[in-house]
C-alpha cells in the first residue's frame, strides 16, 4: 500500500529541482498534488506529468495574499489539505553569464547590500511563514496533517560568503521547532530536512559563479567544478539527488512518521560530520 495514498500535498518551487522530485516521489506514494511556482507554465507541465490529477500554478510564495489565494483555491480543487512541503526559495537569482559572484545573493556581511540580505531573507524564509500560516487553517480542518520545510546544510554551519541565505535556512529550522510544539495539540507535525549538494539550478547558478570569481575554475565546466566540489566534501562521495530528499520528505509526511515532529535531518553524505 501507498504510504501517502488519499493524501493531498502543496510543494511550493516544484515546477523543477528538488521539488519536482518530491513531488515525483509524494505522487509515486500516492498523493494528489498542487505545486506552487513562480514559473506557472512548467508548474502545469511537471504536475501534468504525475498524470494523477494533480495540478500545477503560478504563484509567489513570497507573497501573503497572493499565497493565502492560492493555498484555499488549492485546497478546494485537492478537496482538502493534508501535506504542506514549503520548499521554494533561493532559486529566483537568473543564471546569467554575466555576473562575477555566485548568484543567489553571495557575498561577505561587509560586501552585501541590506537590500540583497531582505530579499534573501523573503525568499527563502518568509515563503515558509506566509506559506505554512495560509495551510494550518486546512490542516486543522482536516484534523491533522504535516509540513516538511526545506532548509539547508548552511542552515547548520558556518557559512561566510552566503550569510543571509544561512540565516533565513537557520530561521527555518528555527521555525519548524516553534510550528511543531504550536501545532502538536492539533495533530500537525512539522519538519525540516537539510540537503547538501544536488545538481540544480541553483548549483549550476553557483558553479557558474565560481568559474567567473576561482581563477583556477576559469576553463572549467560548471558540472565538473560541482563534481569536485562533491569530491572534496562529501564522505559517501556521491551527490545528493532531488529523489533522496523526495524519499525523506514522503517519510516525513506520512504515517510512518506519526512521532516525528519539531526535527530537522541532513541529506548530506556527511557534509556536516565534517563541519559541524
Ligand atoms: N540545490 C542544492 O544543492 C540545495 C541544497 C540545500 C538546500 N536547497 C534548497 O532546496 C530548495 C529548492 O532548491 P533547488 O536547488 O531545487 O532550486 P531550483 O532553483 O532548481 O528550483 C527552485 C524552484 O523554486 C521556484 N521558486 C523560487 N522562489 C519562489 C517563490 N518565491 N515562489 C514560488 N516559487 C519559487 C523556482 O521558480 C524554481 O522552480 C531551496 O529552498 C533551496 O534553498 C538546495
Amino acid at each position: 500500500m501507498a504510504t501517502l495514498a488519499e493524501k493531498t500535498a502543496i510543494v511550493t518551487g516544484g515546477a523543477r529541482g528538488i521539488g519536482a522530485g518530491m513531488a515525483t516521489v509524494m505522487a509515486r506514494e500516492g498523493a494528489r498534488i498542487a505545486i506552487f511556482d513562480l514559473d506557472g507554465e512548467t508548474a502545469k507541465q511537471t504536475a501534468e506529468a504525475l498524470g494523477n490529477g494533480s495540478f500545477g500554478l503560478a504563484c509567489d510564495v513570497a507573497v501573503g495574499t497572493e499565497v493565502k489565494a492560492a493555498v484555499d483555491a488549492a485546497a478546494a480543487q485537492l478537496g482538502g489539505l493534508d501535506i504542506l512541503v514549503n520548499n521554494a526559495g533561493a532559486g529566483r537569482a537568473p543564471l546569467d553569464p554575466t555576473v562575477t559572484r555566485p548568484t543567489g545573493g553571495g557575498g561577505n556581511v561587509a560586501d552585501m547590500e541590506q537590500d540583497s540580505w531582505d530579499e534573501q531573507l523573503s525568499q527563502n524564509l518568509r515563503t515558509t511563514f506566509v506559506t505554512s500560516k495560509a495551510a494550518i487553517p486546512h490542516l486543522r480542518a482536516r484534523g491533522g496533517g504535516a509540513i516538511v520545510s526545506i532548509a539547508s546544510i548552511a542552515g547548520l554551519i558556518a557559512s561566510p560568503t552566503l550569510p543571509a541565505y544561512a540565516a533565513a535556512k537557520a530561521g527555518v529550522i528555527s521555525l519548524t521547532k516553534s510550528l511543531a510544539l504550536d501545532l502538536a495539540g492539533d495533530g500537525i507535525r512539522a519538519n525540516a530536512i537539510c540537503p547538501g549538494f544536488l545538481w540544480t539550478r541553483a548549483w549550476e547558478g553557483l558553479a557558474t559563479g565560481l568559474k567567473m570569481s576561482v581563477p583556477a575554475y576559469r576553463d572549467a565546466d560548471p558540472r565538473d567544478i560541482f563534481l569536485e566540489v562533491v569530491k572534496r566534501g562529501v564522505p559517501l562521495g556521491r551527490e545528493q539527488t532531488p529523489e533522496d530528499i523526495g524519499e525523506l520528505a514522503a517519510f516525513l509526511a506520512s504515517d510512518a512518521g506519526r512521532n516525528i515532529t519539531g526535527q530537522w535531518i541532513a541529506v548530506d553524505g556527511g557534509i556536516t560530520l565534517r563541519q559541524a
